[in-house]
């Protein structure tokens, strides 16, 4: 691919060779079938365009050193793929199925994975909606799953360098026994306003508190919370937050760094405390926080004094990158290698 400017690539859409689509009909799913056209033809009363009956997910595969191809814990993206379709009435897409659409897809667009030296990578986007006619609030009978790719650079800008967040309290994304610990598409489209406001005024991202009380942290953005104190890895403990892989996979890389980890409620007081902190997920890898800032409180938590990421958080992001390029051991068998 001569013309992609691997390096400048920024988080969007570029059309690739590819997809992946498999439909679920009379109770049972279909083959995998590979598609070069990027349009759906739809019912106009499917359930996924009215009743938001859609889910969708977020990995990546990345190109190593040695030319291989990973993908980074795509069984865990199935799992949660799988909770989300409990939550939301739909048919659960078994995990054998889920990672050979991954393989299938990304092999099949194998040229839009950018180099190793430009530190990009291949985004997968699966998804799956509800396509059977309903106009009664039901769940529908039929469904379509479909996976494309498209390469991408860094979600938060500068990639791995500060910037500030800021708390929204006039919109809540998600409520305590609501959708938010599912990933479907009405959870950014309730977010949609909040980023606006934050990007409006010059935010990375818009930082949410719990929309019952207002007094602990839940998420920034679209991406999971940590923050670093006293040799202790913390983040949320929150029924209306994604459980982050990325996080997860952190929660693991800090404790086998000697780091205590702790999941709980986070007051908002408490920004104060950590040393340092940052925003996690597929997209954003480790964004660092520089401060959050809390309008309406007129207060303004500064988490890096020097504007610089933390050694923590500089530690966590190598490592994990190092896993996912292949630079460094798999110990926990997180990378599915393509070939
Ligand atoms: N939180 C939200 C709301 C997200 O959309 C994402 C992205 O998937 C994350 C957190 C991070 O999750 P993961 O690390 O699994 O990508
Ligand atoms: C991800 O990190 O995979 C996300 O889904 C973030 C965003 C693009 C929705």
């Amino acid at each position: 691919m001569k013309d992609i400017d691997w390096s400048n690539l920024s988080f969007g859409y570029m059309r690739t060779d590819y997809n992946v689509r498999c439909y679920y009909r009379d109770g049972k799913w279909g083959e995998l079938e590979l598609c070069s056209e990027e349009t759906l033809n739809i019912h106009m009363a499917a359930t996924c365009l009215h009743y938001g009956q859609e889910a969708f997910e977020g990995l990546k595969a990345y190109r190593g050193k040695d030319g291989k191809i990973r993908v980074f814990r795509p069984e865990a993206n199935a799992e949660r793929l799988q909770s989300t379709c409990e939550g939301i009435l739909m048919p659960e897409l078994p995990t054998e199925k889920f990672c050979e659409a991954v393989k299938k897809v990304v092999k099949a667009n194998e040229r839009f994975i950018p180099p190793y030296e430009s530190g990009a990578s291949l985004y997968i986007r699966p998804l799956l909606i509800g396509v059977g006619a309903q106009v009664g609030v039901h769940p529908a009978s039929e469904y379509l799953f479909v996976i494309f790719v498209t390469p991408v650079g860094p979600y938060f800008k500068g990639g791995f360098a500060t910037n500030p967040y800021v708390i929204i309290r006039e919109f809540d994304r998600a409520a305590p026994l609501g959708t938010g610990r599912y990933k479907v598409g009405g959870n950014y489209a309730a977010s949609l306003r909040a980023n606006k406001m934050a990007h409006d005024a010059g935010y990375a991202s818009e930082f949410y508190l719990d929309a019952k009380e207002k007094k602990y942290i839940d998420e920034c953005g679209a991406a999971n919370f940590f923050g670093i104190k006293d040799n202790t890895y913390v983040t949320p403990l929150s029924s209306s937050i994604l459980p982050s892989i990325t996080n997860r996979s952190l929660m693991q890389l800090a404790e086998d760094m000697g780091l205590k980890v702790e999941r709980r409620p986070i007051a908002e007081e408490e920004l104060e405390t950590f040393e340092e902190a940052g925003a996690c997920g597929t997209a954003a890898v480790i964004s660092p926080i520089e401060r959050i800032d809390d309008l309406e409180n007129h207060k303004s938590y500064v988490i890096s004094k020097d504007g610089q990421p933390g050694p923590w958080c500089e530690k966590l992001y190598h490592k994990l990158r190092a896993i996912q390029y292949g630079d460094e051991a798999d110990p926990y068998g997180w990378v599915t290698v393509i070939d």
